[in-house]
């Protein structure tokens, strides 16, 4: 039965080939006057982007200070700086400039900047936060889209975790949208962004929930228009209409809407977050060198999984539907998903993906779980699955 839900939304998303002119405007219409602008290593000051909101905020009549040196796989340490920046600047809107890992940082300095105490309190320790600085963003490329998501995932290198705060605070004022900005996207990047946003429809459209044929339909066009498009972005980078749909997919994947009535899984966003949390590696490229075990262990633990896996089999991949024997037909897509992947240029197992062997049962170990030791709902798995998975995925072929 479609389960009850409640929306909320309140993000402006405004997509234009000149979006980003539109950053000090906006500002000022969500009432912000003194701001930080947050950037990452460098993409923005080569682009000429970081210059041109400048002078968006300088000609909107904005005050303002900027950090950057976010490193994918954003660190909390950077965002304790920012948070006493803002208290020492009286900031009052905090600006964010680049990749998710940028978004993700900057919305914990809003809300860290509002918080008595220390921000880490409120990823992973049970305390709710209660307001936040105002917050917009300027995005540049299409995967987590965090330019709507009610989600910032932080690095804590004292306490070597990875975790994730979920809250409404996180979902921006306004985040600003140019296809062309991702021009100088490398391959890798477009490709780890693509299986980001797959997977960011995956973890929904697994579901034990009946019912919900919208949403599944609502998911399997998202689904198709990624793998419909991303090669022609690998191909060329500089289509807009490509770029475009890679976006809004992006942000259509993970504001909430296709979760909308069904229980959600986020098992293997558990599974990765402890892959890009120990080795660095990029979150994109761990979901594909993970989702093919995934799937495998799932479909020979649970019958009840085969006819979800081959419906996405059929529907998403163009797998032949074999009615005698829906399992073949899921392990059929299974292996199709685990080649476009490949196809991108994407690792196939965790071997390629530099994680060492031995480190699989501590990994297995730490992967966040729920209180009751299991996590997911499409087949709830605890350790021990965890493991197996690992186990598969790392010399999957
Ligand atoms: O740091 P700069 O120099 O800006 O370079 C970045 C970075 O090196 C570069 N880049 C970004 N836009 C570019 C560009 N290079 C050239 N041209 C551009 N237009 O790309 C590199 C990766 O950037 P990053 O922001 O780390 O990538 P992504 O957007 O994939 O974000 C990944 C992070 O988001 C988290 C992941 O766990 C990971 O930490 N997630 C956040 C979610 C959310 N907030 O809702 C949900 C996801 O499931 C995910 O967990
Ligand atoms: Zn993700």
């Amino acid at each position: 039965m479609m389960l009850p839900f409640e929306s909320y939304s309140p993000t402006r998303l405004i997509m234009s080939p000149e979006a980003q002119l539109q950053s000090g405007a906006q500002i000022v219409q969500h009432g912000g006057s003194r701001v930080l602008i947050h950037f990452g290593g460098g993409s923005v000051i080569r682009s000429g982007l970081l210059e041109t909101v400048r002078a968006s905020l300088t000609d909107s009549g904005l005050s303002f200070v900027e950090l950057g040196g976010v490193k994918p796989n954003p660190r909390a340490a950077l965002v304790y700086e920012g948070i006493e920046l803002c208290k020492r600047e009286k900031i009052d809107y905090v600006l964010a400039v680049g990749g998710g890992s940028v978004l993700d940082s900057a919305k914990a300095i809003a809300i860290g900047a509002c918080y008595e105490g220390d921000f880490w309190d409120l990823f992973g320790r049970g305390i709710t936060p209660k307001q936040r600085l105002g917050l917009g963003t300027i995005i540049t490329l299409p995967a987590t889209g965090s330019e709507a998501s009610n989600s910032s995932v932080i690095k804590n290198d004292e306490l070597d975790i990875k975790r994730g705060l979920r809250s409404d605070l996180n979902r921006p004022d306004f985040s600003l949208i140019n296809p062309k900005l991702t021009y100088t996207l490398s391959p890798w990047q477009i490709a780890c962004g693509a299986s980001d946003i797959m997977s960011h429809v995956m973890e929904r459209y697994f579901t034990p929930t009946e019912g919900v044929g919208l949403t599944d339909r609502l998911c399997e066009a998202v689904l198709k228009t990624v793998i419909d498009e991303t090669p022609a972005a690998l191909a060329d980078r500089k289509q807009y209409d490509v770029q475009a749909n890679l976006f809004w997919s992006s942000t259509v994947a993970h504001i909430g809407w296709l979760g909308m009535g069904r229980a959600e899984d986020w098992s293997a966003h558990a599974l990765e977050h402890e892959l890009s949390g120990h080795y660095d590696t990029a979150h994109g490229a761990g979901l594909a060198a993970l989702y093919p075990a995934w799937l495998t262990h799932i479909l020979a633990k649970d019958d009840k999984t085969a006819i979800r896996i081959s419906q996405f089999s059929e529907r998403v991949l163009g797998v032949p539907l074999d009615f005698a024997d829906p399992r073949k037909t899921a392990e059929a897509g299974i292996q199709r998903l685990s080649q476009i992947y490949r196809s991108w240029g994407l690792p196939a197992n965790l071997e390629e993906l530099g994680i060492p062997h031995e480190d699989l049962p501590r990994l297995a170990k730490l992967a966040k779980k729920r209180p009751d030791g299991f996590a997911g709902s499409f087949c709830p798995l605890n350790e021990a699955d965890f493991l197996a998975i690992y186990e598969l995925a790392w010399n999957w072929q």
